[in-house]
């Protein structure tokens, strides 16, 4: 089955979404993060016993917005691994160099349209952005193209169930069906690997998105 698309060509989205985090909602995210327990539960899943960046010399955070998951990558990878961020959002940009210094590189990049040589990263974090696309397929063949073969992603998006369809409703964005998405990676040439939660709470009430580590083929 082909997932629903967002009523939204990619030219109008590109702009909505420097519009929308640029503005008020990308000023809000580091106080919703604080509220939701997304700050702190971010390090759960960067982390030895989840998706473990340990050996992992080139890492990319994937539209890395005020630089959650970039704080975590710093904090678990060797300390020679180069660590590189990119958004579409200027303002967001700003907000993660103000809090990660030199550590992590920042660039001004498009998920669909990325600046990098093929093969080069080893692993990569995608967090709350693939829901944002009008389809998810160049985004995710993108990141396929900058990963070597044998290189991991860890993705993380919006499900369609009760919270998701809330979340999509407050950010603009999609939701994305678990059978549907491993399809689509499937097809875009990922292998769908463990799939994490941030708690057990959240495993028990299924709260907290789709969130799994792909493999490169
Ligand atoms: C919900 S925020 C998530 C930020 C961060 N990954 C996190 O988990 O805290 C979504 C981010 O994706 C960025 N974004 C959306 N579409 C993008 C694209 N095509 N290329 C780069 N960044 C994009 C937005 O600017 C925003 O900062």
């Amino acid at each position: 089955m082909t997932p629903p698309s967002i009523d939204r060509s990619f030219l109008d989205y590109r702009g909505f979404i420097r519009n929308h985090y640029d503005g008020l909602p990308g000023a809000l995210t580091s106080f919703t993060g604080w509220f939701t327990g997304h700050e702190s539960l971010a390090g759960r899943l960067i982390h030895a016993r989840a998706f473990d960046v340990r050996g992992c010399k080139r890492i990319l955070d994937a539209g890395c917005g005020n630089g959650r998951y970039s704080r975590f990558l710093a904090r678990e990878a060797d300390p020679d691994a180069k660590i590189t961020a990119f958004d579409l959002s200027q303002n967001m940009l700003r907000r993660a160099r103000h809090r990660l210094g030199e550590r992590v590189s920042h660039v001004s990049a498009d998920l669909t349209r990325l600046p990098y040589p093929d093969e080069a990263f080893d692993a990569a974090v995608c967090g709350w952005v693939l829901e944002h696309l009008p389809d998810p397929r160049p985004g995710l063949l993108s990141l396929a193209r900058v990963l070597r073969p044998g290189g991991k992603l860890l993705l993380l998006t919006t499900e369609d169930n009760r919270t998701g369809k809330w979340c999509s409703k407050t950010w603009h964005c999609r939701t994305y069906n678990r059978a549907e998405l491993k399809k689509v990676c499937d097809e875009c040439g990922f292998d769908w690997g463990q799939e994490l939660r941030f708690s057990r709470v959240h495993a028990w009430l299924n709260l907290g998105g789709i969130i799994v580590e792909l493999r490169r083929r």
